[in-house]
């Protein structure tokens, strides 16, 4: 039986020894997940939640102990804790990013407990990822939630399902206290709650399965009975029949090969850092899958929450797993040590995950140690002899200790190729995957100059584009899917890395479309422009891309078609949905001019549409000479030149200039976007009402605000500042005004009361009406 334990606990930002027999009155009620402060935004000092503090949580046990076991666990904690219960010294343990789970049995009472944590969450050298520079923070708190588990005195441990899409089955696990009594364990299958067989042997085949895939994730439950003398107990796992599979000639999912392409996910949130519950670790999955349309997300750089896990098997989201590291390996013996506990411990905590396609056993971009990771690799395969091992390495020919040779490439800066040819990089032939590229090569925040979030854009389809170009590389999986806080030798010396191709309130930047449009799951049509000359040097609008897997887009402006385009496979010829090129912005309206003859007018055209792209000072010499001649042989004065101009091109001075652009598939329009002056500014929220789900903790949901014009069209540079007011029983995370970056942000809000309860939040923005979200948490019995 499991209880949680993540309501009403008190906090005290440091630690005092007299807190162990008595916590101070004014301590802080706080709820678990916890960041032990709350991370401004940016511009802050990265020590301030490097601090010991204390925790204390007093508990009665629900069920009858009597003579089971009890355990307490904790999903995560940063970085290190001593921990107290009743007054016993329970020892120091180390998570990180990993569960620890403590034997209690002999010091637990049936009520009346008293836990105390004193949680250190200073950077220790001795403990991976720390030791030197790392580029990303790792907070501080008990930012997973924690629980008791209570077993029979001879339970099941580590049961482990590994299945195949042939339904071939092997199952293995531990027994506490196997010595006490001799024991029977059976299975039991079911699918959806209905029972599919039963059966004794650890290796057996399934008729019929359903194979776990990235469109159809099915999963089924094994429950293990364990029987003997003293108990009757069981324990339940959910799992997935898959074959997961890297080879020298690509990656292979139930014998289909498929590209994966994917995004590098940091698990850091504004406001609260890691300290985010269920809700918010699910939602990233559906970003990842629903709006990014990716097939794989590599969890770098430590092992991530199991809620996001879940979602991940239940989405059909592959993931790339990796343990604790960055970069350094540090020399003393403890700090290896932790670093092959680590991947037992993730391995271990991980292993029914059929979404989970590769455990990466290399400190990320670690020098090559051929001691050590010998030894991790030899604990992944003796735990979980079903998967591969990668090690994250970021230059060439490293020694390959692994089973997949996986290479972060950062060749591509624009113009060049994508990514480097595998035989250059690979010491032998080996399954190759890209694990990340682009990121520091071009940060771009959301409220960049449009010219820079364009190239953003380019250089993440330019890899892409890459992947496909070599067969045998697995995939690709870009830097990074949001933008992170970071340490202060990293990012813009704000204390972020502006990588992401979403932002930090995971709002989308232009490159999220670079993914985006390559799925076919749902329509994406994004004009990477608001086609305003002035925000462009020069004053040149240039070519304009459109991201989009539709097959063609026809521009109009001011309703008169312009013309039709097609995906540019000159620059992408690899690509699934190569983007649009819009060069060609004057149109066969110019042919209604009546003075000039069509020839004469096809020349001007042609000239027009050049020193659109180019600008009047960089047309072609040919170009110039063919308008010389037309004006001579034609008698068009100067200011007749200039009025053609302003008709077709500038439009300065006149009726104020739409575009409009329709997404063509088999023949039909499926979608349109227009682009026009931005006025009429509104805040506009993703919704008018949020339902929470209160149980075994606090939920948080998110209001998504953008302001936009009636076409929706987002005002990427605003930074319109909104007061956000809550009734009921809510809190808004973090501070109470908050401004919009890139003309988007997330409000967060978290339930505070453990019954149903109803609120509302009012947004009100500098400029214009405020909007009412309504709020509604309903408590949800945990199943
Ligand atoms: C890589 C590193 C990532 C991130 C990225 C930025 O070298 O593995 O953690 O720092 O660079 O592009």
């Amino acid at each position: 039986m499991k209880q949680a334990l993540n309501f009403s606990w008190q906090f005290m930002p440091d630690f005092k020894d007299d807190y162990l027999s008595s916590f101070p009155d004014n301590a802080e009620n706080i709820d678990i997940p916890h960041s032990n402060v709350s991370i401004p935004m940016h511009y802050f000092d990265e020590q301030c939640y490097q601090r010991i503090s204390t925790y204390q949580k007093c508990f009665d046990v629900d069920e009858p102990v009597g003579d089971q076991k009890v355990y307490l666990h904790f999903g995560g904690f940063m970085v290190k804790a001593k921990i107290y219960l009743n007054g016993h010294d329970l020892g120091e343990h180390v998570s990180t990013y990993l569960p620890v789970q403590i034997d209690i049995t002999n010091v637990v009472k049936q009520q009346d407990n008293r836990l105390i944590v004193v949680l250190d969450s200073n950077e220790d050298p001795d403990i991976p990822p720390f030791g030197h520079v790392i580029d990303y923070l790792t907070y501080g708190g008990i930012y997973r939630e924690v629980s008791l588990q209570i077993s029979a005195v001879q339970h099941l441990k580590h049961l482990h399902v590994h299945a195949n899409h042939q339904g071939e089955i092997t199952i293995s696990y531990d027994v506490e206290n196997a010595e006490m009594s001799p024991y029977a364990v059976s299975f039991e299958l079911s699918y959806q709650g209905n029972i599919v067989d039963v059966f004794k042997q650890t290796k057996h085949k399934i008729d019929n399965i359903l194979p776990w895939s990235i469109d159809h994730p099915h999963l089924y439950q094994l429950r293990a009975m364990l029987t003997s003398d003293l108990v009757e107990t069981s324990a339940v796992v959910r799992f997935g029949f898959r074959t997961a599979i890297f080879k020298d000639s690509g990656f292979y999912l139930n014998d289909e090969k498929i590209k994966l392409i994917g995004l590098n996910r940091h698990q850091a949130y504004a406001h609260v850092g890691y300290a985010m519950p269920r809700s918010m670790q699910v939602d990233d999955a559906l970003i990842l899958k629903n709006t990014l349309g990716v097939n794989v997300v590599r969890t770098s750089h430590y092992p991530q929450s199991e809620h996001f896990l879940n979602a991940c098997d239940e989405l059909g989201l592959l993931v790339v797993q990796e343990f604790p590291g960055w970069q350094h390996i540090g020399q003393t013996p403890d700090w290896k040590n932790h670093v092959l506990d680590f991947t037992k411990r993730m391995i271990l905590a991980t292993y029914n995950h059929p979404s989970i396609i590769l455990h990466g056993v290399r400190i990320n971009e670690s020098q090559d140690d051929h001691d050590l990771y010998s030894k991790t690799n030899a604990i992944a395969h003796e735990l979980d002899p079903f998967r591969q091992t990668g090690g994250v390495r970021n230059f060439k020919k490293s020694e390959l200790l692994e089973d997949v040779y996986t290479y972060n490439d950062f060749l591509h800066h624009g113009g060049n190729p994508g990514l480097e040819n595998p035989k250059k990089v690979l010491p032998r032939k080996a399954p190759y995957l890209v694990t990340e590229c682009n990121g520091h090569m071009f940060p771009t925040k959301a409220f960049d100059p449009e010219r820079i979030r364009v190239e953003h854009a380019h250089r993440h389809l330019a890899v892409i584009d890459s992947a496909f170009k070599y067969p045998n590389i697995s995939g690709v999986i870009g830097w990074c899917m949001n933008d992170y806080h970071t340490h202060r030798d990293f990012g813009s010396g704000d204390h972020i890395c502006y990588h992401g191709v979403l932002d930090m309130f995971r709002n989308p930047k232009m490159a999220y479309a670079s993914y985006a449009s390559q799925s076919d799951d749902r329509i994406v049509f994004e004009v990477l422009s608001t086609m305003n000359i002035g925000e462009q040097p020069e004053g040149l609008l240039g070519t304009v891309t459109v991201l989009s897997n539709v097959d063609s887009v026809k521009m109009y402006k001011n309703d008169h078609y312009v013309a039709e385009f097609h995906p540019d496979i000159k620059q992408y010829p690899h690509l699934k949905h190569a983007p649009f090129k819009i060069d060609e912005y004057i149109g066969d309206a110019i042919y209604q001019e009546k003075d000039l003859p069509k020839k004469a007018i096809k020349i001007l055209k042609k000239a027009l549409n050049e020193a659109t792209i180019k600008g009047l000072s960089h047309v072609s010499l040919k170009t110039m000479l063919s308008i010389g001649l037309l004006m001579v042989r034609y008698r068009i004065s100067y200011s007749r030149l200039v009025g053609y101009w302003e008709k077709y091109v500038s439009n300065w001075g006149q009726k104020t200039l739409v575009y409009r652009f329709d997404g063509i598939k088999n023949g039909q329009v499926v979608c349109s976007k227009t682009v026009a002056p931005l006025l009429d500014m509104t805040l506009k929220a993703n919704t008018d009402q949020l339902h929470f789900k209160v149980s075994d903790t606090y939920d948080v949901q998110k209001v998504v605000l953008r302001y936009v014009d009636v076409h929706e069209t987002v005002a990427q540079l605003s930074s319109l500042p909104v007061t956000l007011e809550v009734q009921g029983p809510f809190v808004v995370l973090g501070p109470k005004v908050q401004s919009l970056h890139g003309g988007q942000l997330s409000v967060y809000i978290k339930t505070t009361s453990r019954s149903d309860g109803k609120g509302s939040i009012t947004i009100t923005p500098n400029e214009g009406k405020p909007i009412i979200v309504e709020l509604n948490s309903e408590t949800v019995i945990e199943k």
